[in-house]
């Protein structure tokens, strides 16, 4: 048997597998982001251990654990996790999502040697501008850093006392010579950084430690080896064998992503598509990342005072897009526009505009913003054939109808939807502990959405006059 434990930013979630990879039981745990000002977001790292304390003691209690040999690690990717010589944790985790590093990141991607080494845009959510951050705004926190960790790699110090990261998640931090698989010396150096305070790098499959005898004993495991895993989408894209060229999946959590395998590394760091190492030896990919997907949707129903659910749960079958329209820029956006400053808006409303229409607007907003993703690898070019689309808000078949039919591809949902990471990271788990490479293997699929070809134009014209809108938002910042 094998565990994935996949630490999302809004839960905590441990899967296990049996040796025939069939799902034998799940457990989760919430977790909440802090937003003490304007664009930032933060977790206590304190918190994830707490929640995966929760998820291991219900699958030990379940009796699930005694014969799991090894756990697979997944996790919000870029968190800054800052450490001092004690491993104790200097401040809150900075997370993916906050924007606070807008003007370092800038500053730092005016300098060609990021995008050059790392192949990518220096993002404001990306790892390293958060530190030139804390240099700058907490000095003292940044003298104190011995070690920088994602937040993963944290779990994983925990799990195993070792210091360690994998390839697909270091390549979001803007430190990682992304195409030679190895800490680039240069980069640190500018963020004023030695590779003695980063973690060790081993690929996601590869055995990265050993379970701590005093957690075996009281899991009541054996000996456990705990793989490299995966940043989340990398790990997700494990979990559904997406990993040649050609395949590709959508993921609706609280970002929005749309991930492509691709067939060697392919930077283009001259667009806001992401080009980062997958978590199998010498595989890449790239992708699509938007900020808000179920955040805009949360957002909209707090706002409201429902629940996501109840909004979405009555709205028949899917309609032409309407006047009103929603652009899910809430905490600024990755692909295409590149801004931590640009907020998000509703456009078009007018006396008719009801609840049940402003929940469209925002599901077809999230659409619109992947079908961007989806331009943008276009026109780096990378394009697919399949689609599988997983996360939370894959519940929602109206949202599924909508992007199948913005993308004009059928999307298929896998039985494990909702814990698509956990289940990858429980095989990258397998791929450590045993000599098994058998990931190929597409996950059960529970249903395909087709799309709905009779709205074809309907979407395409609504997602052109999103675009433009688009522009105006980003000029508005
Ligand atoms: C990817 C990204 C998000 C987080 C949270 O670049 O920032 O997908 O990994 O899921």
């Amino acid at each position: 048997m094998f565990l994935g434990l996949d630490l999302g930013t809004s839960s905590l979630k441990g899967l296990v597998i049996d040796d025939a990879q069939r799902v034998v039981a799940e457990a989760s745990a919430p977790l909440s982001v802090s937003r003490p000002k304007a664009g930032w977001s933060e977790q206590a790292p304190c918190n994830w251990i707490q929640a995966a304390e929760s998820v291991m003691d219900t699958l030990a209690k379940g009796g699930h654990l005694s014969n799991v040999k090894g756990i697979g690690l997944s996790g919000h990717m870029h968190g800054a996790t800052l450490l001092d010589k004690s491993d104790d944790v200097l401040r809150p985790c900075i997370l993916w999502n906050d924007t606070r590093a807008s003007s370092e990141a800038s500053e730092m991607d005016a300098d060609p040697d990021w995008r050059a080494i790392s192949g990518n845009i220096v993002f404001p959510g990306f790892t390293a501008p958060k530190l030139h951050w804390v240099a700058e705004n907490e000095a003292d926190v940044f003298e104190k850093t011995a070690k920088v960790l994602l937040p993963k790699d944290y779990l994983r110090l925990w799990l195993t006392g070792e210091h360690v990261a994998e390839m697909s998640d270091a390549a979001g931090t803007s430190w990682l010579d992304t195409g030679a698989r190895d800490w680039s010396d240069a980069l640190l150096e500018k963020s004023n950084l030695t590779r003695a305070q980063m973690p060790t790098l081993v690929e996601g499959s590869d055995v990265s430690g050993k379970l701590r005898a005093v957690l075996a004993e009281r899991w009541g495991m054996g000996p456990v080896v705990i793989a490299g895993g995966g940043g989340d989408n990398a790990a997700s894209a494990v979990g559904m064998g997406v990993t040649q060229v050609g395949q590709a999946f959508v993921s609706l959590g609280t970002s929005g992503v749309l991930f492509a395998a691709n067939d060697g590394y392919q930077p283009d760091p001259e667009t806001a598509v992401h080009t980062f190492c997958h978590a199998l030896p010498e595989t890449w990919h790239q992708m699509g990342v938007i900020l808000s997907a179920t955040d805009s949707l949360n957002w909209y129903a707090n706002l409201v005072g429902k629940s996501a659910e109840d909004l979405t749960s009555n709205l028949g079958p899917l309609q032409a897009p309407g006047r009103a329209m929603f652009l899910p820029y809430l905490g600024g956006e990755r692909t295409p526009l590149n801004s931590g400053n640009v907020r998000g808006g509703f456009v078009g409303l007018a006396h008719a505009t009801d609840q049940v229409a402003a929940t469209r607007a925002v599901l077809e907003g999230v659409t619109f913003a992947l079908a961007d993703s989806r331009d943008a690898l276009a026109a780096t070019g990378t394009s697919f054939e399949s689609v599988y689309a997983i996360g939370g808000g894959s519940k929602s078949d109206y949202w599924l109808k909508a992007i199948a039919t913005a993308l004009d591809m059928p999307l298929s949902v896998p039985e494990a939807g909702d814990f698509g990471a956990a289940f990858g990271a429980a095989r990258l788990g397998m791929m450590a502990a045993t000599s098994s490479t058998d990931i190929a293997t597409p996950p059960p699929v529970a249903r395909v959405v087709e799309p709905d070809r009779a709205m074809t134009v309907a979407f395409n014209d609504a997602h052109q006059k999103y675009k433009t809108a688009a522009q105006f938002l980003k000029e508005f910042a």
